[in-house]
């Protein structure tokens, strides 16, 4: 998996990369990254990369050239016009924005099936529209909260397809098992000691009864999907059983004094 990143401040990824999951894979050889300075490609004698906004209004916009050139000078021009001509992706070319699509795990999957992804980081008000029309395939947000800049949104893209490259993880399970990989969130974790101030782990994790186990860690990963993340019950795969224990929980919430009455949910819980 190769990853070229456009910005404007290239010391900002020294230290995220050069440590823990990115920095293991880039050393395994599974992913490697480059970083462009788009100040580099800055055509004056100043090197500038931005000016005011046609129309008025306050702030800065990036202008279209520098980053053009970069983009070329990585990707080539005909590669740039034909993926904007056919529609068919080669490369992505990702603009990091507030104003972009809302990033998921997902899209995470489909950016490490190309391989080979772009990331422009956006700053200042946002960069001139036509870097859009000429080479942007993906206009990305990473959450409804604006930023300074693309950078950390860059960042976390590529964590979370660096994840999924293939060797990466050492323990597959971790991966197929993670928050939303199954489309739910996951369920809690415990490790020893078995009691902490008070707080018991659940019995049924120390039942040494894989099944009751994968019943208990299903419910808890619905319950807390149905609690925190209800929109995400919509796309998850669910069996039978699974819209069971979610309509029991439904009914528990209307009518709470019917809790007693729930035949479906594996009693041995923590408490809520
Ligand atoms: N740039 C500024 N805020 C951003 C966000 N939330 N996602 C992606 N890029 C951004």
């Amino acid at each position: 998996m190769h990853f070229d990143i456009l910005t404007l401040f290239p010391g900002l990824f020294e230290s995220v990369f050069r440590e823990s999951i990115v920095k293991r894979a880039v050393d395994a050889g599974l992913v490697s990254i480059a970083i462009h300075n788009i100040r580099d490609y800055a055509q004056d004698k100043h090197h500038v990369t931005d000016d005011a906004p046609y129309g008025g209004g306050g702030g800065m916009v990036m202008k279209v050239e520098p980053i053009i050139l970069a983009l070329e000078d990585i990707l080539g021009a005909e590669l740039i016009a034909r993926q904007k001509q056919t529609g068919e992706i080669q490369v992505p070319i990702i603009l990091l924005t507030p104003a972009g699509r809302l990033f998921n795990q997902e899209m995470a999957r489909e950016f490490e099936r190309y391989g080979h992804i772009v990331l422009i980081c956006g700053r200042y008000e946002g960069v001139d529209e036509r870097i859009c029309e000429l080479a942007v395939t993906h206009e990305v947000s990473i959450g409804d909260y604006v930023l300074s800049g693309g950078e950390i949104p860059a960042m976390v893209i590529v964590e979370a397809v660096t994840r999924l490259v293939p060797g990466v993880l050492g323990d597959m399970r971790a991966l197929i098992e993670d928050s939303h990989a199954s489309g739910l969130l996951e369920y809690p974790h415990y490790t020893r000691p078995a009691e902490f101030r008070g707080l018991q782990v659940p019995e049924v994790l120390l039942s040494g009864d894989h099944a009751k186990v994968a019943r208990w860690r299903r419910q808890q990963a619905l319950r807390r999907t149905w609690e925190r993340r209800p929109d995400l019950l919509k796309r998850a795969k669910l069996s039978e059983e699974d819209r069971r224990f979610l309509e029991t929980l439904q009914q528990q919430k209307e009518s709470p004094e019917a809790e007693e009455a729930c035949p479906h949910e594996e009693r041995e819980g923590p408490a809520h």
